[in-house]
This record gives structure tokens, C-alpha cells and sequence, in this order.
């Protein structure tokens, strides 16, 4: 019989420091309007100095970990989804590792910026359904402001911080159903954060991307990976309750909703409270949907998310 990974709990956290779309506006040339206009953000939470990556993803873990009714010590397998590690390393999954004070199992990090928590879930899915682990914590954790030019309005108020974990259990039933991940580096230019080891270290980097052509890259492959993951499972679009898509814009949410006829009640949407939290925005969103009662056991929950690289892909699954 086939092995299933099912997540038992769920967890979220938001740094307690709040930037409204006014805020900004003491910083920088933009307006509330424009900013809820083009994106469905009001507001979003960023760290303060001292606040960590590894920080946030302790938290939200903690919250998943009594979700699940789980010890720490009875997790074996840890994959965090970060693009803003705590340090180049040790692995943000070994410093939260270090901070659940767990010994000894597997623990790495996953790198897809906002695809990057279904690439951890996929990937962890693969680890239980081989034998390979039978409890893991898998969590998308960013700290984002910091990767901004405080001064580009195109992409300062885009972004905000938060983390978001879940608690695979090994199961008979499902369950995640499937997950489908993709990758086309062509298109690094687009979207990146150019500093590195291999470049200038003393320069700052920040967050460079040509919004218009990624919005509309977005819109068109979360299109073709809804009608992927349908195909792949002989489904009809009807068949998903849930869809719990990456929050970077609510146009892009309100697209792929058509795309699968679902009426906007039926998405979870938090870029109006969170901004595009990265590879914590999935996460996040779940997690607040299954506290409020909205998903239940049960029903069909379709993840989608797209990245800089580009990076995108679903997981589907039933709750
Ligand atoms: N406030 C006011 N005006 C602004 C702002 C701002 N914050 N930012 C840009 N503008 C202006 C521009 O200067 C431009 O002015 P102009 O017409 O006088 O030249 C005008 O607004 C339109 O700019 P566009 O960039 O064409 O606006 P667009 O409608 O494309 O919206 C946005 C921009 C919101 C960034 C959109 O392109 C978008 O959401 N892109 C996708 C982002 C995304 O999905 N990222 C996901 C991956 S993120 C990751 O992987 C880390």
C-alpha cells in the first residue's frame, strides 16, 4: 500500500512591527491607492534589527509543532524554504534545528525565493513517501525587507516578513495527492538579487526585478500548471475546494481563480494583510485558513507559487 505524507498542524508568525501603505508613503513617492490599486496590499510586518530568519521559523514552528500534538524531538526530517538565510551558513534548517534543540536528523534548506515552499513540501513529500522520514516540519521563513532598496518604489512596497510551517505525518491515506516543480534559469535577469560570494561582497544588493514582464510570465505559467497538476491527476477543476496561491498580487491571485472557475470565496487570499512574504506566503495563508475554520479535513487544496529564477510549481492535496 502506498505511503501518503498528511499534514497534521500548521503554524504562522508575523513579526509585531507594521508597515501600512501610509507609512510608506512618508518614505517614498507612492500612495495608498496606487499601492492597492496594481497590488491588493495595505499593509505588511517587517523585522526589527535583532529579529532573525531563523527567529521567525522557530515561532511558527512551535505553533505547528503543538498543532500537530508533536515534541520537537519526535520530527526526523527539517526543510526550511528561505532566500534571506540567517547567514551564508550553516543552513537556516540547522539553526532552527539548533533552536527546537532536536539532534540529529536530516536538516537543509531549500532555495526557490517564492516557489521555494512548494519545492519544500515537494521535496519532503518525496523523503516520507520513500520510507525515508516519517514526521517532518517543513517551513518557509523570510525576513524580505532587508533585500530592499528602502528608496525603489517599484519593489519596496511589495514585499514583507513572516514564516509559516507544517507538520507532515507518513499515512495510508492521503494526504498530498501531487506535486509538480519547474525551473527555467533563462530568465534570472528578470527578477534577482545580484550579490553573492562571487561578486562584489562589500557592495550592497538589493532586490532588482522588471515587474511587468514578470507579472505577466506569473499569470500564464501558474495558468499551465493548474491545467498540469488537473491532468496529471485525471481532475476536473471543479474537483478543488481550496486554492492557496503565492501572495505577490491579487491580480495575479484573481487570474488563476478564473483560470479554474473558482469564485474568489473559495481562495485564500493575505496580500492585503501580509505583502508577498516569498516562500512564507503559502504557508502563512494555509495556516489561516485551516485556524478559521475555512479548510477542513477533507477537501482538495491546490498550491500554486512562482519565483525568480523562474521557479514555480503545485502541490495538491487533500486536507
Ligand atoms: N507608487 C506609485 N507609482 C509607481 C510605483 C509605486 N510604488 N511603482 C511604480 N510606479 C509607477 C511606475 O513608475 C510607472 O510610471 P510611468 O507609467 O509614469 O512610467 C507606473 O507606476 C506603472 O509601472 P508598472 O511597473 O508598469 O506597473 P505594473 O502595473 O506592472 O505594476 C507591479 C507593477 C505591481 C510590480 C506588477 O508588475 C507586479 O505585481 N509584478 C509581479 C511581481 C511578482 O509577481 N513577483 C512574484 C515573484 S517575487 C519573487 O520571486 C521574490
Amino acid at each position: 500500500m502506498s505511503l501518503y505524507s498528511r499534514i497534521i498542524g500548521t503554524g504562522g508568525f508575523l513579526p509585531e512591527s507594521v508597515l501600512t501603505n501610509r507609512d510608506i508613503e512618508d518614505i517614498i513617492d507612492t500612495s495608498d491607492e496606487w499601492i492597492r490599486g496594481r497590488t491588493g496590499i495595505r499593509k505588511r510586518h517587517v523585522v526589527r534589527d535583532g529579529e532573525s530568519c531563523s527567529e521567525l521559523a522557530e515561532f511558527a514552528s512551535r505553533r505547528a509543532l503543538e498543532a500537530a500534538g508533536l515534541e520537537p524531538a519526535e520530527i526526523d526530517l527539517i526543510v526550511v524554504a528561505t532566500t534571506t538565510p540567517d547567514q551564508i551558513f550553516p543552513s537556516t534548517a540547522c539553526l532552527l534545528q539548533r533552536r527546537l534543540d532536536i539532534r540529529g536528523c536530516c536538516a537543509f534548506d531549500v532555495q526557490a525565493v517564492c516557489a521555494g515552499f512548494v519545492y519544500a513540501l515537494g521535496v519532503a513529500d518525496q523523503f516520507i513517501r520513500a520510507g525515508s522520514a516519517r514526521r517532518a516540519l517543513v517551513v518557509g521563513a523570510e525576513t524580505m525587507s532587508r533585500l530592499l532598496d528602502w528608496q525603489d518604489r517599484a519593489t519596496a512596497v511589495l514585499f514583507g516578513d513572516g514564516a509559516g510551517a507544517v507538520v507532515l505525518e507518513a499515512d495510508r491515506n492521503p494526504g498530498i495527492i501531487s506535486s509538480h516543480l519547474h525551473a527555467d534559469g533563462s530568465y534570472v535577469d528578470l527578477l534577482q538579487v545580484p550579490g553573492g560570494i562571487g561578486g562584489d561582497r562589500n557592495e550592497d544588493h538589493y532586490l532588482e526585478m522588471k515587474g511587468n514582464e514578470v507579472f505577466k510570465m506569473s499569470v500564464t505559467t501558474l495558468c499551465r500548471i493548474v491545467d498540469e497538476t488537473l491532468k496529471a491527476n485525471g481532475m476536473q477543476k471543479s474537483d478543488i475546494d481550496w486554492l492557496v496561491p503565492h501572495q505577490a498580487n491579487i491580480r495575479i491571485i484573481r487570474a488563476t481563480a478564473r483560470k479554474l472557475d473558482l469564485p474568489m470565496d473559495r481562495v485564500v487570499v493575505t496580500v492585503d494583510e501580509h505583502a508577498n512574504t516569498s516562500a512564507a506566503s503559502i504557508p502563512l495563508a494555509f495556516d489561516v485558513a485551516v485556524r478559521d475554520g475555512r479548510i477542513r479535513r477533507g477537501e482538495t487544496v491546490l498550491m500554486e507559487g512562482f519565483g525568480a529564477g523562474f521557479t514555480w510549481g503545485s502541490v495538491l492535496l487533500e486536507y
